[in-house]
């Protein structure tokens, strides 16, 4: 989409040596901060970093509590477990999010200092405003893993712009990719930005002198080059996505003992993925019948954290049920930008198919 705008970009990039803190990676926060409706948004590596860091601003660090959804992507376990964190495992709820009560209970049980909800699937937890204002009121940083939710909004504001700290992943299948991997953190602290600013650039007070033990997180100039141009682009990609999404949802609303898991009422979505379950056969059952038909499908996610070697040391909340179940039945159809409304209706057509050969539907 921007290829050619970013060949001259990047000849720019290359002739002047300016890799890393250039106009590109400037344009791509200001960007981010208008399009997300956040005071600062940082520039770094990838959105593990950007978790990591957000952790690290706010304090969080070696054997402090954090409590992390048991159904998500690793790194939103992962960072809280680079920085030596213990980890409580928290199960989902009907939205396939991090579930508000089992947190409360959490947090009577163990001295949580944070908590990870991640945004998942292109859509957010239906009880964001509840678990944003119980950390408030209980003294827990919130880190939102904001990897996959650019474009989602709630009561028509962005997802991230009533955040404490939120992050963003640009790993290139999200639906804003980089060329090469790359990741935001957004806050509307002065303070925290500042920190985080220093943070993703060793610490530094000035370029010898340092304030914290910070890491070395920075975005490519050349990544941010292509990322400031994809970004004018947004709203078409959104558009393409959240049209694909609601093709496949008006075809397969009403098949009988399927669950397509929608977008919740007062969200919008940005069309990320779309989760489904059947009632009887599993997830990896459906991939391989789809995959026999050649439809390749994916999993997200085939396994939850509690079931990863390093996650069997962490604390479980509860018997991690739900998320468990989900992780054995959660399916999704192929969506990206740019699938053809022909692609999709033969995708339902085929699911559809298969669901009646196997007596299912
Ligand atoms: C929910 C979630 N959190 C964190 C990440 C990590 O981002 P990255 O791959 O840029 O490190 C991803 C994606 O890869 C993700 O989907």
């Amino acid at each position: 989409m921007v290829e050619e705008q970013s060949y001259e970009a990047w000849r720019e990039v290359l002739s002047s040596k300016g890799f890393i803190h250039g106009k590109n990676t400037a344009q791509v926060e200001q960007k981010l901060a208008a399009r997300l409706g956040v005071r600062h948004a940082i520039c770094c590596a990838n959105g593990t970093d950007a978790l990591v860091m957000g952790l690290m601003a706010a304090g969080i660090g070696k054997d402090d509590w954090v409590a992390v959804p048991n159904l998500t992507f690793w790194a939103s376990a992962e960072a809280p477990a680079i920085l030596g964190c213990n980890i409580v495992l928290i199960d989902v709820g009907a939205d396939l999010h991090l579930d508000f009560d089992a947190l409360k209970a959490a947090a009577k049980a163990h001295p949580l200092k944070a908590c990870v909800l991640a945004n998942l699937f292109g859509w957010a937890s239906t009880a964001l405003a509840d678990i944003r204002a119980f950390c408030t009121t209980e003294g827990i940083a919130l880190i939102e893993d904001g990897a996959q939710s650019f474009g989602v909004a709630v009561d028509g504001r962005p997802v991230y712009a009533n955040a404490q700290v939120s992050t963003l992943s640009f790993y290139p299948a999200k639906v804003i990719g980089g060329c090469m991997d790359g990741g935001a953190v957004m806050t509307n602290d002065d303070e925290l930005a500042k920190r985080l600013r220093s943070i993703a650039n060793h610490g530094r007070a000035e370029h010898y002198s340092y304030a914290h033990v910070g890491m070395n997180s920075r975005m490519a100039e050349l990544n941010a080059a292509y990322l400031t141009r994809l970004l004018d682009h947004a709203d078409t990609i959104l558009d393409g996505r959240r049209e694909a999404f609601a093709a496949y949802q008006a075809r397969l609303s009403d098949v009988p003992g399927l669950t397509f898991h929608g977008v919740p009422a007062g969200q919008t979505g940005n069309g990320y993925l779309t989760m489904l379950t059947h009632d009887t056969l599993s997830g990896d059952d459906m991939v391989a019948k789809l995959k026999a038909r050649g439809i390749f499908c994916g999993r997200v996610y085939p396994e939850t954290m509690d079931m990863q070697p390093p996650g069997k040391a962490w604390t479980r909340f509860g018997d991690l049920s739900r998320s468990r179940a989900l992780s054995r039945a959660l399916f999704s159809l192929p969506l990206y930008y740019g699938i053809e409304p022909a692609a999709v209706q033969h995708v339902c057509d085929t699911l559809i198919d298969v669901l009646k050969t196997e007596g299912n539907a």
